[in-house]
């Protein structure tokens, strides 16, 4: 069968090669891709910056944001053949450290655990992807292809957790949620956050396109000015750009008493204009928080469902704005500036 791969830690070696079918040991359930999701973690992986191959091997079978059709359910008895299901990222580790052994790998402590896709285990970009029961998620099959957002999904439904839980250390009812970066993360924040009754408000570049209208559409106000030229202090600021100026910007924004969790993975953004004892002292006198977040738990997981399965499918329709072959895998993972979720379609829903 195809597969698109990549040698971790080599730029330029992504390619669509033939590879061997999925063997029985990553799971009795069978599964034919419909399509996966690229996102910035796998073009980290395609530039050589990011990534592990399964132990003893060369290649990794990139792909983490998955859906697939069940060709065969193997003996669990929970799926049937034709079912639209979802692949978790993440396995414990094998210690397992106590996050991981209560089912909260999202949390792990030894960094021991593997990421379907990037960490050690193949991930979905394969026509053809095993599984293993436990670990796969069924979708509402009325999502249709609109399902292979469910794991970016489950990000942002691990941030407003980590948010909810953090504010309850005192009495904290947040009225005002900010966005930065309108990329699909972002945007699927502002759909959560709409949905639990907050006001949303989402920052970007952009003046026009897409972007506004779709946070528009959702009933939230678009910025296009910086962080600090806000004229309100929001409750919480889920941060999804990883840029180092609107990381610092959104931390000398904040309201007190708020938090700011940290979803972006970026690199550089040296802080030469705002002495770090500031900030902190900031952060001090105001009570706030800095955390930051990643990946998810079956909580996350069955909840991102709920989430999507809540969403009005013609603005969920709106985030895919481009859908590549897998032999133009390439394109696929190049970023145009009106993109916003690219994915590279296996077959037909
Ligand atoms: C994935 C997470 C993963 C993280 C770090 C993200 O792109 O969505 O599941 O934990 O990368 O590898």
């Amino acid at each position: 069968m195809k597969a698109i791969t990549v040698i971790p830690k080599k730029e330029g070696s992504a390619q669509l090669m033939e590879v061997s079918e999925p063997e029985i040991h990553e799971g009795s359930v069978l599964v034919e891709a419909i399509a996966v999701g690229v996102c910035g973690t796998d073009v980290e992986i395609v530039e050589g910056k990011y990534g592990w191959a399964p132990k003893g091997k060369e290649h990794l079978i990139l792909g983490h944001e998955s859906l697939g059709r069940v060709i065969d359910p193997g003996p669990s008895g929970g799926l049937k053949k034709g079912d639209l299901v979802v692949g978790i990222v993440r396995r414990p580790d094998p210690v397992p450290c106590p996050n991981c052994a209560v089912g909260e790998w999202d949390m792990c402590q030894n960094g021991l655990y593997t990421e379907r896709g990037i960490k050690e285990i193949h991930g979905y970009m394969s026509e053809r992807w095993r599984i293993e029961p436990e670990y796969a998620i069924k979708v509402d099959p009325t999502l249709g292809i609109l399902g292979v957002l469910l794991e970016p999904t489950t990000v942002i439904t691990k941030a407003l957790e980590q948010i909810g839980r953090i504010g309850r250390r005192s009495f904290w009812e947040p009225e005002t949620v900010l966005v930065t970066g309108a990329g699909p993360i972002g945007l699927l924040a502002a759909l959560a956050a709409k949905q639990l009754g907050l006001e949303v408000h989402v920052l970007d570049q952009y003046e026009t396109g897409s972007k506004p209208d779709l946070v528009r559409e959702l009933g939230a106000t678009y910025h296009s000015c910086t962080v600090s030229e806000l004229d309100f202090e929001p409750d919480a600021i889920v941060e999804c750009t990883g840029v180092g100026p609107v990381i610092a910007a959104s931390i000398q924004k904040i309201a007190p008493n708020g938090i700011v969790c940290l979803t972006g993975v970026g690199h550089g953004g040296v802080l030469n204009t705002t002495p770090v004892a500031d900030v902190a002292s900031a952060a001090v006198l105001r009570n706030n928080v800095i955390v930051g977040s990643v990946n998810a738990n079956k909580r996350h997981w069955f909840k991102a469902g709920e989430i999507l399965a809540k969403a009005d499918r013609k603005w969920l329709a709106k985030l895919i704005t481009r859908r590549e072959k897998p032999e133009n895998f390439m394109q696929a993972l190049q970023r145009n500036n009106d993109d916003i979720k690219v994915v590279i379609q296996f077959s037909e829903v």
